[in-house]
């Protein structure tokens, strides 16, 4: 269990362990739409070990111990338990502990900074715009497919400079990818040959890639990857290959799932998207609390390296431990009232929902800036937008939790030239234009 993105290979683990019970109600894809409860119930009780080499830390304040701890791990190979399938993977930065762990991200921060995120706000909005727009014609959106899904997918191909026409390959082995981040517990183990296939495809293609721009000296991340040195250290092919895999991986459907569960957080908080349109200068503090609200990334993981307590739990060498990320998010030591979804609240500790230490989250800025224009463009372009009956469905996700459909009625787009009613839309009254 953990987050693993960068892909891990077929060998189903011999000792994985059977479901534990409390677990079922959790991992059941019928209660996909609220596990809150059952999270609350697995933070209350953390942390505890439910068997041996496993110990479930849920409190916010354990939760952010345990990932700036440098007893605690990243390898994930290294638990006594195999709950990553285990085999050849590409060497992402992910999975490696300081000092190694310190010069690789050092380098691929260092090419981030280059493309600087901040530069992207343009094109973020013009791809935003021109998404609404297109899907706002019919008169109802299906967010997942006409926003969530593109917008990241544009954002990262045109970072990395993979050509636009090469965009919709990449989306789908994306998705396939997607599977190898979900817990091993309670589903056939290993990756599945869909997923194995994607991830050969994705690994040839960024080869072909890295190739055909060393010495192109173009503005894009993948040359500053080839290009970049510090003190001596530069990436070899195989880190840039890594890298290129886990931005697509851990980059894209991440930030599918942060939009939906954005939108649908709004839809389902009149009362707050209201807030925001009458001052959308809280669109940021509106992005850290669906962050909070509704974590897209709901858990990792840590495999501890010495004997050691955490709380009244044992810790032992190799134990792994599962860091439920959106239990620790909606804990009331921390956020008072944590069910409530309020973007104007002014908690006392940010979220985790990007984790914290030494692997925090290297796309948080690209992901906050990307949702701040998408929730934005949301208030204002379209005309009383709102969530159709029955038109909400979950991925069977349960680690990158959120929406697979979400439908939503609007009567109209506005662009500058003033506002276009949808086709085949009663014409709203001036009371409903808002
Ligand atoms: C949209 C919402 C996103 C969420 C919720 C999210 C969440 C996370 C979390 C929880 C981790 C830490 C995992 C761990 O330590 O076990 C992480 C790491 C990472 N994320 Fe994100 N992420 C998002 C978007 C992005 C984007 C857009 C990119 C890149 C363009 C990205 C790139 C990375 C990388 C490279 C790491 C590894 C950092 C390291 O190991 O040092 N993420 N992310």
């Amino acid at each position: 269990m953990s987050g693993t993105a960068g892909g891990n290979e077929d060998s189903a683990p011999k000792d994985r362990p059977s479901l534990p019970d409390e677990f079922a109600e959790l991992t059941d894809p019928k209660n996909r739409e609220d596990p809150y409860p059952f999270l609350d119930e697995l933070r209350e009780r953390s942390p505890y070990a439910p068997f041996e080499g496993l110990v479930v830390v849920a409190r916010y304040a354990d939760c952010s111990a345990v990932l700036r701890d440098p007893s605690m791990s990243a390898a994930r190979d290294k638990a006594t338990l195999a709950l990553t399938p285990r085999g050849p993977r590409t060497r992402n930065f992910l999975h490696l502990d300081p000092p190694e762990h310190t010069r690789y991200r050092r380098l691929v921060t260092g090419a981030f900074a280059r493309r600087k995120v901040a530069g992207l706000a343009p094109r973020i909005r013009e791809s935003a715009t021109e998404l609404l727009e297109t899907a706002a014609a019919a008169g109802s959106l299906e967010i997942i497919e006409d926003l969530a899904n593109p917008l990241p997918l544009r954002l990262i191909c045109e970072l990395l400079g993979v050509p636009f026409e090469d965009r919709d390959l990449l989306q789908d082995w994306s998705a396939k990818l997607s599977q190898a981040l979900e817990p091993p517990f309670g589903q056939p183990g290993g990756m599945s040959r869909e997923a194995s296939r994607a991830r050969a495809g994705i690994v040839t293609y960024f080869r072909d890639l890295i190739e055909e721009r060393r010495g192109e000296h173009r503005d894009d991340l993948i040359t500053h990857l080839l290009e970049i040195e510090e003190d001596g250290h530069r990436l070899d092919d195989a880190d840039i290959l890594a890298t290129c895999v886990l931005l697509l991986n851990a980059g894209h459907e991440t930030s599918v799932t942060l939009i939906g569960n954005a939108i649908l957080a709004l839809l389902r908080h009149p009362d707050q998207f209201d807030r925001l349109r009458a001052d959308l200068a809280l669109a940021p503090a509106a992005v850290e609390e669906v962050l909070r609200y509704d974590t897209p990334v709901q858990m990792t993981s840590r495999v501890a390296r010495q004997h050691g307590r955490i709380g009244s739990a044992d810790v032992r060498p190799g134990d792994t431990m599962v860091l439920l990320l959106g239990a620790a998010n909606r804990d009331p030591e921390v956020f008072p009232d944590p069910g409530r979804f309020d973007i104007g609240r002014s908690p006392a500790a940010s979220h985790l929902a990007f984790a914290a230490g030494p692997h925090f989250c290297l796309g948080a800025g690209l992901a906050r800036l990307e949702l701040a224009i998408v929730l934005e463009l949301f208030s204002t372009l379209l005309v009383r937008p709102r969530l159709r009956s029955g038109g909400l469905a979950y991925k069977r996700n349960l680690n990158l939790r959120g929406p697979a459909r979400l439908l939503v009625d609007i009567d109209g787009f506005r662009s500058p030239g003033g506002v276009h009613r949808a086709e085949g839309v009663r014409s709203a009254d001036d009371a409903h234009v808002r």
